[in-house]
Formats: C-alpha cells, structure tokens, sequence
C-alpha cells in the first residue's frame, strides 16, 4: 500500500469518498480509455475485494462489458467459491457474444472452479413474450435464483456510448438523447441527476432489487466514464467502486 500512497492512488480514492456516497473505492494506476490493460489491473482489484465478502453459499450476479470481460480473465481459484453460484444478473442487452453476462458469467464460474446457471431469454422481448418467458418453470427457476443474489457485480457505461453499441431502436435512441441520459449500468439509462430516464425491457435483477443485496461492486474506468460514474452513484446505495487513475481524476476535477 506504500506504493499507492507514493502514486497518489490513496489520495485520489480519499478525494472520491469525499465526493460520491460509496461504501469504498480502490483506484488502480492508469486509464484503461487509454491502456487497455488497466482493465485487468480494475478485475484484479475486484476479485480480491470479492473474496472479502463472501460468506459461504453466496450466489455472484454479472453482467456484460469488456470491463466485467476482464474481472472474469482475472478470476483465480479459491475454496472460498466452491459453493458459489455465478449468475448472469439480467438477460441480453443486445451485446456481442464475449460480452454478453452469460458468457463473462461462465467465464467467471469455470476460473472461480465454481458453478453456474445462465439464462437464456432473447434480447427485445414484447410484452407478452416477457410475461409467457417469466413463468417458463426453467427460467422461472433461475430468475429466483438471481434474485438472491448476495454479491452483484456489474459495468457502468456511459449512455450514448451503450445506447449506440447497442444498436436501440430509433425511438428509444431519442427519448434517451432527449432525457439527457449520461450514465448506464444493467439496462437502466441515468441523467446527471441519477434518476432514470429509460430502461431496457428484460428479466433478471431490477434497479429495487440492487438495493438489497448486501454487497454490490461497480467496475468502470476510463476518463470518458466519469460523468457517468458520477451520475450512476447519486442513486446508488452502499456501493463499492472499481475503477482508475483516469476517471478517478476527472472525477474529483469534475464539478
Ligand atoms: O451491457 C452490459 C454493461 O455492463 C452495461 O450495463 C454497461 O454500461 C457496459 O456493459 C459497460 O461496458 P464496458 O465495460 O465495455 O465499458
């Protein structure tokens, strides 16, 4: 820790618990906008903060990102995760493959030497569908499961950036624009406020839900990320953030 403390890591974490209502923040050196290898250097971080807080049989709820892609790359074996249950926190989010939160959750599971379940609903789904899909005894089971989650862990991005990855509809595009959205994390769309101004429609966790797990860990890094992390962590309660030099800097210039 001398290191960080030399690097003004400590301090830059210090300025952001001043500044944002998080439970905890570890800052890693660089900005992985620009060194994509930080990422690896946030997952590292978060998968020894995780080992912190489970208690047993938790069950780990992820969703998708390149940054989460990395948190799973990092994942190293332990007894701790013998009886953890990894799960994907909601269904697709119109995604690629490699970082949709099935395959970053099986990732996970198989590195951990732990067991998973995922979930497997298509991306935009109408209501109907969503209705007739949430009772299927399947999926039913696992969406039970993921509700109890005890340890989410997920991506924050910034929302123009998330809205054109991926590739919503023209009218959403607009009402996202138009609601001034800066920030999102699992499906929900924040304005600089932190209140939400539009949500993707699918299964799994919900933003209520996030509010009574017990641990819940956000990893985002990258300067171009720090409006949207400031925004996501107004509404966020007890939440332990990952991220990096970059946006840790920008966070605390930012006003
Ligand atoms: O789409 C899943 C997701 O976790 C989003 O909720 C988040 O905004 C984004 O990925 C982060 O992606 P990345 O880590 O690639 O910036």
């Amino acid at each position: 820790d001398m290191m960080r403390e030399v690097l003004g890591l400590k301090e830059l974490e210090r300025k952001i618990k001043k500044k944002l209502p998080v439970k905890d923040v570890i800052v890693v050196a660089g900005d992985s906008d620009q060194s994509p290898w930080v990422k690896r250097e946030m997952g590292r971080a978060c998968v020894s903060r995780i080992k912190h807080s489970l208690t047993g049989k938790d069950v780990v709820a992820v969703t998708g990102g390149t940054t989460l892609a990395a948190v799973a790359e990092m994942m190293t074996p332990d007894v701790k995760y013998r009886d953890v249950l990894f799960v994907p926190a909601r269904g697709g989010l119109g995604e690629d493959v490699t970082n949709q939160a099935n395959t970053i959750c099986a990732r996970m599971a198989e590195k951990a030497m732990g067991h998973y379940r995922l979930l497997h609903v298509p991306d935009q789904l109408s209501a109907e569908t969503y209705q007739s899909i949430i009772e299927e005894p399947a999926i039913k089971e696992v969406l039970e499961l993921i509700k109890s989650s005890t340890v989410v862990i997920h991506g924050i991005g910034d929302a123009k950036t998330m809205a054109e990855r991926r590739k919503t509809p023209p009218e959403e595009m607009k009402k996202i624009e138009h609601n001034k959205a800066v920030a999102e994390a699992f499906g929900y769309y924040f304005n600089q406020h932190g209140e939400v101004v539009h949500k993707v429609n699918t299964v799994g966790i919900q933003l209520e839900d996030v509010r009574h797990v017990p641990c819940v860990i956000a990893v985002a890094g990258g300067a171009s990320k720090a409006k949207a992390i400031q925004a996501y962590m107004k509404q966020a309660h007890q939440c332990i953030l990952i991220t990096d030099e970059g946006a840790a800097k920008q966070l605390v210039r930012d006003d």
